[in-house]
C-alpha cells in the first residue's frame, strides 16, 4: 500500500508546516503544475456526485439567517453550538489539494425563546487576510501548495485555524494544530487575534484536541515536528498556565487526539513518522511504516517529565471518545482505530480532485493500559463492518468513568449514495447496546455532540445535537435527538435557508 502518497505528481521541494512548526524563517517551495484542472475535475466530479458540494468553497464570506424549526425544540435546549471546519478551498483557479488546508469558518447556532439563528464567518488569519488582499493563493499548507509561496516566517503565518472551537475562561477560541489559538469574538464571530496563554508561550503550538475536566481544569499538547519535541499544556479553570513542558520523542508523529485521565495523559505516536525534508509537503514528510509499532505515551499529570512508553501493533488514531483510570491504576479508553493513515494521505486528497474512493475507515475498539505493570492492550467493540469516527461524550464525566458514547458510524454492509458516515449512534458499555439512526442518503450527518439536560444527572438525560448537509434541498440543518433514543430519530430540526461546507469539530455552550 502506497501511504506516502502521489508524489510523482509533484514537482517542488518540500517547505511548509513543519519548516514553520520549528521555527525555520524561510520556505523554497516551487508549485503545481496541474492547479486548474484539479479545479475543473472537481467542478466536473460534482455534476455527477452532487453531494461533493460538502467539499465546495462557502458560497459567501459570511452568512447570518434565521432557522426554520420543525417538531419540538427541546424548551431547556437554549445556549450555542459553534461549529468550526474548512469553508474556502479555492482561490481564483487554484483548489486546496487537501481537503483539511481550507480556510477556517467559525460557525454559531444559536437557540433561544426565539428560536435558532445562525451565523459565520472566516477565522480571519494573517494567511486568509494576505490572500483575500492579493488575490491570490499564498501559503504552503498542511499538504498543498500554490505556486510561487510565500516565505513562512512563524508558524502561524500558514495557521488556517480551521479544525476545532474551545470554549474556556470567557474566551472563545478557534483552534487549529500546529499553531497558536486565534480568540474570537462570542457575539459578532469576529476575529480578536492569535491568542496567548502567556508572553512566554507566544506561538507555541496548541492542538485542537483539548480536554477539559468537568471542573475546567485544561490539557493539552502541541507538537514541533523538526525538533521531535512534544509540548504538554496544564492550565487551570480560569485559564492561568499551570505548567508547559516538552517531552523529547524520537521517532515523532503526527498525534490530532490525547487522552486525559484522573492521573495520566496517553498520547499515541502511530508509525506514521516525519522525516525532514523527505516529502513536498507536511503530510508527505511524514512516511508509513505498517511494520514498526504504535508507541504510546503514558504521562504523569503532576510531573510530565515522569512517562513511560508502551507499543501496540502498527494502526492510525485520529480520534478518541473519552478515558478513565480505576483505583487500581488501569486506564481505559476508547478509539476509533484504523488500520493505517490512508484516509488523510489519499482520501482526502483525492476528494478534492473529485476522485471518490472507498477508504480504509475507522473501527472502534477498547484499550487497557495497566499503569503498575506497564502494558497495553486492545479489542474491536463492534463487527469489522461498522465503521465509526467523531466519538463524544458527556462533558460532565469528561476524563472520569463513562458508560455511554456518541458517535458517528456507517455499516459498509449496507449500501449508500455517498461514500461518507451515515448514521448517528449510541453505545452503551454496560449493556454492550448499539443503537443507530440513518440519515436519508441525501444528508451527510458532521460531528455530532452530547448535550447534557440542565440538572439532570451525567449521562442520564439530554440531547444529540448535531448538523448535516442536505445536497439535495442545499441547505444546511441542525438536528437534535433525544440521547437516550437516538433510533427514533430527530425530535427537532432547524434549517437553513443555505448550504455550508462540511465541518470538523463543533461545542455547546449552555446559555
Ligand atoms: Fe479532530
Amino acid at each position: 500500500m502506497k501511504i506516502k502518497a502521489s508524489l510523482n505528481r509533484r514537482n517542488f521541494t518540500r517547505g511548509g508546516l513543519a519548516l514553520a512548526a520549528s521555527g525555520a524563517l524561510t520556505s523554497t517551495v516551487s508549485g503545481w503544475a496541474t492547479q486548474p484542472s484539479r479545479a475543473n475535475k472537481f467542478k466536473q466530479a460534482k455534476v455527477l456526485h452532487p453531494w461533493l458540494m460538502g467539499y465546495d468553497t462557502a458560497s459567501q464570506d459570511s452568512f447570518h439567517a434565521q432557522a426554520t424549526i420543525q417538531g419540538v425544540w427541546p424548551k431547556e435546549l437554549v445556549g450555542t453550538f459553534y461549529r468550526n471546519g474548512p469553508a474556502r478551498h479555492e482561490i481564483g483557479d487554484y483548489r486546496y489539494s487537501h481537503w483539511f488546508d481550507g480556510d477556517g469558518m467559525l460557525q454559531a447556532y444559536r437557540m433561544s425563546d426565539n428560536g435558532v439563528s445562525h451565523s459565520a464567518k472566516f477565522v480571519q488569519t494573517y494567511k486568509y487576510q494576505a490572500e483575500k488582499r492579493e488575490g491570490r493563493a499564498m501559503y504552503p499548507g498542511f499538504a498543498s501548495v500554490p505556486d510561487n509561496p510565500a516565505p513562512v516566517t512563524s508558524p502561524d503565518s500558514t495557521n488556517v485555524g480551521n479544525i476545532s472551537v474551545l470554549h474556556h475562561h470567557g474566551k472563545l477560541l478557534a483552534l487549529w494544530e500546529a499553531g497558536s489559538p486565534w480568540e474570537m469574538d462570542e457575539d459578532t464571530l469576529d476575529t480578536k487575534g492569535v491568542y496567548s496563554f502567556t508572553p512566554q508561550t507566544k506561538g507555541v503550538p496548541f492542538s485542537a484536541h483539548p480536554r477539559v475536566e468537568a471542573d475546567g481544569t485544561l490539557w493539552n499538547f502541541g507538537y514541533l515536528s523538526n525538533a521531535k519535541l512534544l509540548v504538554l499544556w496544564h492550565i487551570d479553570a480560569k485559564g492561568k498556565l499551570v505548567k508547559v513542558d516538552k517531552i523529547n520523542v524520537d521517532p515523532i508523529s503526527m498525534p490530532h487526539d490525547f487522552i486525559v485521565t484522573s492521573k495520566h495523559l496517553m498520547i499515541m505516536m502511530p508509525p506514521f513518522h516525519y522525516e525532514s525534508n523527505s516529502g513536498p509537503t507536511f503530510m508527505d514528510a511524514h512516511s508509513w511504516n505498517p511494520d514498526l509499532p504504535c508507541r504510546v505515551l503514558v504521562v504523569d499529570k503532576n510531573d510530565f517529565q515522569n512517562h513511560f512508553w508502551v507499543e501496540l501493533p502498527s494502526q492510525w488514531v485520529f480520534h478518541y471518545g473519552n478515558g478513565w483510570e480505576d483505583e487500581a491504576g488501569i486506564i481505559r479508553f476508547d478509539a476509533a482505530r484504523a488500520s493505517n493513515p490512508s484516509d488523510m494521505t489519499e482520501v482526502f486528497r483525492e476528494i478534492m480532485h473529485g476522485n471518490i474512493a472507498p477508504g480504509t475507515g475507522s473501527h472502534h475498539h477498547q484499550y487497557r493500559i495497566d499503569t503498575k505493570r506497564k502494558s497495553i492492550s486492545e479489542a474491536p467493540m463492534f463487527s469489522p463492518t461498522i465503521h465509526s469516527e467523531f466519538p463524544s461524550v458527556d462533558p460532565r464525566i469528561s476524563c472520569r468513568r463513562n458508560n455511554l458514547l456518541v458517535m458517528l458510524t456507517r455499516d459498509t454492509e449496507q449500501p449508500a449514495l455517498h461514500s461518507n458516515l451515515n448514521e448517528i449512534a449510541t453505545f452503551t458499555f454496560d449493556s454492550g447496546r448499539l443503537k443507530t439512526f440513518r440519515y436519508p442518503d441525501h444528508q451527510l450527518p458532521e460531528e455530532h455532540v452530547f448535550v447534557p439536560k440542565p440538572g439532570s444527572k451525567p449521562e442520564s438525560a439530554g440531547w444529540i445535537v448535531g448538523t448535516a448537509l442536505d445536497w439535495k434541498s442545499q441547505q444546511t440543518l441542525m438536528t437534535v435527538f433525544d440521547v437516550r433514543a437516538v433510533q427514533d430519530g430527530p425530535v427537532a430540526t432547524a434549517t437553513l435557508p443555505y448550504a455550508l461546507p462540511l465541518g470538523l469539530h463543533g461545542k455547546f455552550v449552555h446559555a
